[in-house]
């Protein structure tokens, strides 16, 4: 768990990059899933960086033009000895100053009748539209309110920024404890990937594989999967958001599994490992797992302070193409098949992206012209992949592919924190070798 002091220094930095902005910071709701029944609760990352507090519609406030001792603001869900017989334990309004560090704490209802009376003095407002309904009524007529004084106040007007990109750029490059959690999650992964690959063999069903993964996850205290555990046998990996899992896995098909746990701090790994499901690779599927195993090795020893994502994903592409050339996959030139994108039938998304609180994680990749540089506690995942399905579209001028090519679907994704020195791979527990996989 992460220490109360760790979020105070982080509400520390945010008030201090706000420079006379109030944030509003919306807690996330409870989500219907159908009927009377609601999806386990997730909370906002944004508000839990800042917060640490895991309950529904709270809303945080980060006054820096107040006084100290009246910075930071929390509404939450009062105590209700009734309400938490149906829905569980509240902190209240109490505890929200004892445990969370608020300055001040009111009950969420109190939030329209308040804000306005807080946001006096903001030099303008930081909140994200269009993504909390319930909250942005409240926010826009308090911003209202005041636009209609600022003439008899004699305030400034309030302008509405989005607090993404002070918020993210803090959020991207990862704290020690946060690194530690980071270890943990991916440790936790990478076991479940190592102990699905020893129990699976053809006749059993994907779902059963999802069920032991997620199970490893449970049983290992974290909050559940990060995501839709994808366990895709055989043509089924082309897919690459496939999350059906109920196909068998039959003999002499390979099995794709990206699935990553989430801990309950919310941070998450996200780890891809593919393997035959017989334990023996067919000559095609060795050959195409060991192009992508050398560009995944090859972008992931790229990983170092001042290259960029963009950097890594043009090597794993140069290495991918230059392999299928070699198979006879694709024609041309390397460097005229990458210029075109000829190889985009085979390989079809970017090779990673930041990973932390979010699966694909908050922060930039460009500042505009520039990509963003590399640096030290940024983690990311580097995930290259060649995915010749049944259905592929060849383009024009490259060459058809013979069926004994088809249904192979290969990623490997590794999770990776930028240092000073040699990437750490905090994925490493899961094996990868040809050999490893034939085991
Ligand atoms: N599992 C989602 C991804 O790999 O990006
Ligand atoms: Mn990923
Ligand atoms: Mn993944």
């Amino acid at each position: 768990m992460i220490d109360p002091q760790c979020f105070s220094k982080r509400r520390n930095r945010f008030l201090s990059e706000l420079s006379g902005h109030a944030a509003i910071i919306p807690a996330a709701t409870m989500v219907q899933h159908h009927a009377d029944c609601e999806y386990p609760f997730r909370q906002n990352s944004d508000f839990w960086y800042l917060t640490g507090f895991d309950e529904p519609d709270a809303v945080a406030l980060f006054l820096p033009y107040r006084p100290s001792g009246e910075q930071f603001v929390l509404f939450v869900l009062p105590k209700d000895p009734t309400l938490e017989i149906w829905t569980g334990f509240r902190f209240g309004t109490e505890e929200a100053v004892n445990q969370f560090g608020a300055d001040i704490s009111h009950p969420i209802d109190e939030l329209p009748i308040r804000l306005a009376e807080y946001l006096k003095g903001a030099q303008g407002i930081a909140f994200r539209v269009g993504k909390h309904p319930k909250v942005e009524p409240i926010v826009l007529k308090a911003l209202n309110e005041e636009l209609d004084q600022v003439e008899r106040s004699g305030s400034l007007s309030l302008s509405l920024i989005a607090p993404c990109s002070l918020l993210h750029g803090l959020r991207l490059c990862k704290e020690p404890e946060e690194i530690e959690l980071m270890r943990e999650a991916a440790k936790i992964s990478a076991k479940a990937h190592e102990m699905v690959r020893e129990i699976a063999c053809p006749g059993m069903n994907e779902r059963q594989l999802q069920g032991v993964i997620e199970q490893y996850f449970l049983e290992h205290g974290a909050r559940g999967p990060a995501y839709g555990s994808i366990v895709a046998g055989g043509d089924n990996a082309c897919i690459l958001h496939y999350t059906a899992n109920n196909a068998p896995l039959n003999d002499g098909e390979l099995l794709l599994i990206d699935a990553g746990c989430s801990l309950m701090d919310y941070y998450n790994g996200d780890i891809t490992r593919t393997f035959p499901i017989n334990g023996r690779f067919t000559g095609e599927q060795k050959a195409i797992y060991e192009v992508v195993l050398a560009a995944q090795q090859i972008a992931l020893e790229s990983a170092l302070p001042g290259q960029n994502a963009e950097g890594i994903h043009d090597i794993a592409v140069r290495i991918l193409v230059e392999g299928l050339l070699d198979l006879g996959l694709l024609k041309g030139s390397i460097d005229s098949v990458i210029e075109q994108g000829a190889y985009r039938h085979l390989y079809m998304h970017r090779t990673g992206h930041w990973l932390g609180l979010d699966v694909h994680d908050v922060g930039a990749y460009r500042l505009g012209e520039y990509p963003v540089k590399l640096q030290k506690g940024m983690i990311l995942t580097v995930e290259p992949g060649i995915y010749i399905s049944e259905r592929c579209m060849v383009p024009d001028g490259q060459p058809a592919i013979d069926t004994r090519w088809k249904g192979i679907g290969i990623r490997i994704e590794d999770d990776v924190l930028v240092t000073d020195g040699k990437p750490e791979v905090l994925s490493k527990e899961a094996k990868k070798s040809v050999k490893d996989m034939e085991q």
